[in-house]
């Protein structure tokens, strides 16, 4: 996500801008600017790269004002570069605008605006706010900015300044955060209150479709009618030093936690309505390329591997093309046969992981058309992809992946669905269902975070623990995989991943009481097997914890402990299921005494072989 801060008072807006953004870098970033109004004038810095190159350029070309909006960039359209860097400028450059969001609508508005001569410098959609304020500018800057914002479709958190109005700091949002920070004789906006922790302890959380008009006195807050907005002060609970983790004790529980609002992002502008198509723009296939495959293969590595198999999964069950999930590292060591008509999907997080683009490489090599689903945006793996489908994750500090795992499923459940429809595999009101489940999927991951202390209460009887079986059957596999992933990287217990059906095959020689089993039992076609699985662990005298459906009456009664889900059908459970495991993988570790957001030994992104 990108990071936003503005500042209007005594103080020098530039250098309170710098160090506000300073504590926004744990959102990750790869570019960054300033804009400031001295003198009547606006004037900005931008800079590829760390703010220390901001810093450096503002020693050898200085800015100084008492009004500035930074920004540091995470990059959603357009790559990193200068032009594409925030703030982004009106035409006559007397007008600055900084952005966190998606604007959906930003390609038709860019059209209009360019019809009416407007020029443009950038292939972001921020740009077109810049524009869009300038077009609707007639001498009161709030006005423009409301005016503006009832033709955005999206999320948006914005700060706006202009050189002639020295007095005036804007700051407006919808579904991205933005708090305006309580100062005296100064006030700040921020898209977290960490930013601006330093400065103050109170600050008012707009809600959506709400702006600030912000001078260095006083502060007045309007709904998009201009109608006034009462909100409460709200007196930030926790010290500076705990800002960057937003009150959270690690990045790890932080990201769990975004997980609802990421899924929004990553919903926006591609699933809007069960009675429309899916919209996956990167993907850059027509519908006779996706009704011309014939297989699909994907490759990844990790948790970016178990959201492959979900996708493998959905994409054979679902969209009806014979599927394959890879673990990429294995993919190369057996000389894959690539047929015509092979679409491989590389999954990863950092768009870096050395196995998975050497898996990449292979596979383009031997024919394979190439999509990868990424969330660094430019990144290695979606330089060399043939089209790519970014998450909006976000970027994911905590070395174990959460959201971007719940998010890479959200989006590859998008795309069964989507090759589905386009294929006519499935009846219009199978369709339909399967995007209203896709669509509910955020809401229900809020309800799932909702439960966190019960999960918690259920960690609390088995982290003392030391060996557990994760069993999962048919699309609730990977979970179960991904569930023992996130234990043993870090909490350290040896959790195993497996499938339930192979338990009489092997595992099920290790149930004793000393060992703990997570059954993933949520309703499907697959529920009864599960049910006979936990009973013949219980016949043994192993602890059972069940993963079950909410109304469930019969689990409850056949294992020792149970974490509810919320009903949703089966084929787009992987998502939601997940989360009550990385709370208890969480809070496990926790108890334990773990470093959470660096376990031993592992690195967010393997660049090596
Ligand atoms: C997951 O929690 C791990 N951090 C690791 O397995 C990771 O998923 C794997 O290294 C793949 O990384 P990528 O998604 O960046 O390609």
């Amino acid at each position: 996500m990108c990071g936003i801060v503005g500042y209007i008072g005594d103080k020098d807006a530039p250098l309170i801008c710098l160090q506000g953004l300073r504590r926004l870098e744990y959102r990750g970033y790869d570019s960054a600017g300033i804009s400031v109004v001295v003198d009547g004038l606006l004037d900005t810095r931008k800079v590829v790269g760390k703010l220390d190159n901001l810093e450096a350029l503002l020693q050898t070309e200085p800015l100084h004002g008492p009004v500035g909006i930074g920004h540091t960039r995470w990059a959603t359209h357009g790559k990193p570069s200068v032009d594409n860097s925030h703030p982004h400028l009106s035409c006559a450059g007397d007008l600055a605008v900084v952005h966190n969001g998606i604007i959906e609508n930003y390609s038709e508005l860019r059209e209009q605006l360019r019809g009416e001569g407007h020029e443009f410098r950038s292939q972001t959609d921020t740009e077109v706010i810049a524009h869009l304020i300038e077009k609707l500018y007639q001498g009161n800057l709030g006005d423009a900015v409301r005016a503006a914002c009832h033709e955005l479709r999206g999320s948006f958190a914005l700060g706006v300044i202009h050189q002639s109005h020295p007095d005036l700091l804007i700051g407006a949002r919808r579904f991205s955060p933005l708090v305006v920070g309580i100062g005296k004789g100064e006030n700040f906006i921020a898209s977290d209150m960490g930013a601006i922790r330093k400065w103050t302890d109170q600050v008012y959380v707009i809600g959506d479709d709400e702006m600030g008009e912000i001078t260095s006195q006083g502060i007045e807050l309007f709904d998009l009618e201009k109608q006034p907005v009462h909100r409460e002060i709200f007196n930030i609970p926790w010290p500076a030093e705990a800002a960057e983790k937003g009150g959270h004790k690690h990045f790890m529980h932080k990201e769990i936690h975004e997980q609802p609002a990421a899924m929004r992002e990553c919903l926006l502008g591609r699933l809007s309505s069960p009675d429309k198509p899916i919209v996956l723009e990167g993907l850059n296939m027509t519908d006779d390329d996706i009704r011309g495959l014939k297989k699909v293969i994907f490759a990844a590595c990790g948790t970016a591997y178990h959201a492959g198999l979900v996708g493998s999964f959905l994409m054979e069950n679902f969209a009806r093309i014979p599927s394959e999930g890879d673990l990429a590292a294995e993919l190369r060591a057996r000389n894959p046969v690539v047929l015509e008509g092979t679409l491989a999907i590389l999954v990863s997080q950092s768009g870096e992981t050395a196995d998975t683009l050497v898996a990449l490489r292979e596979l383009k090599e031997k024919g394979a058309r190439v999509v990868s689903v990424i969330n660094v945006v430019d990144s290695s793996i979606a330089r060399e992809s043939d089209g790519v489908v970014y998450i909006q994750a976000g970027p994911e500090i905590g070395v174990a992946s959460t959201k971007a795992y719940t998010l890479q499923v959200l989006t590859l459940q998008m795309l069964a669905c989507h090759f589905a429809e386009v294929r006519g595999v499935q009846p219009p009101e199978v369709l339909r269902d399967m995007k209203i489940g896709i669509m509910n999927v955020p809401e229900q991951a809020a309800e799932c975070l909702a439960r966190e202390d019960d999960v918690k209460a259920v960690a609390a009887k088995y982290y003392q623990l030391h060996n557990a079986l994760y069993l999962g059957r048919g699309i609730s596999l990977p979970t179960a995989m991904e569930g023992a992933l996130k234990l043993k990287e870090i909490s350290y217990i040896h959790a195993e991943g497996y499938s339930a059906g192979e338990m009489k095959h092997g595992p099920i020689a290790l149930v004793e009481p000393a060992l703990f089993t997570v059954a993933v039992a949520v309703q499907g076609d697959v529920y009864e097997k599960m049910v006979g699985n936990i009973q013949e662990i219980k016949a043994r005298e192993g602890p059972v914890i069940a993963l079950a459906t909410d109304g469930d009456e019969y689990i409850p009664g056949e294992a020792d402990d149970v974490m509810w889900v919320p009903a949703c059908p089966e084929l787009i459970s992987a998502a939601t299921a997940q989360i009550p495991l990385q709370l208890f993988a969480y809070h496990v570790a926790d108890m334990k005494g773990c470093h959470i957001d660096q376990p031993r030994n592992l690195a967010k992104t393997v660049t090596v072989e």
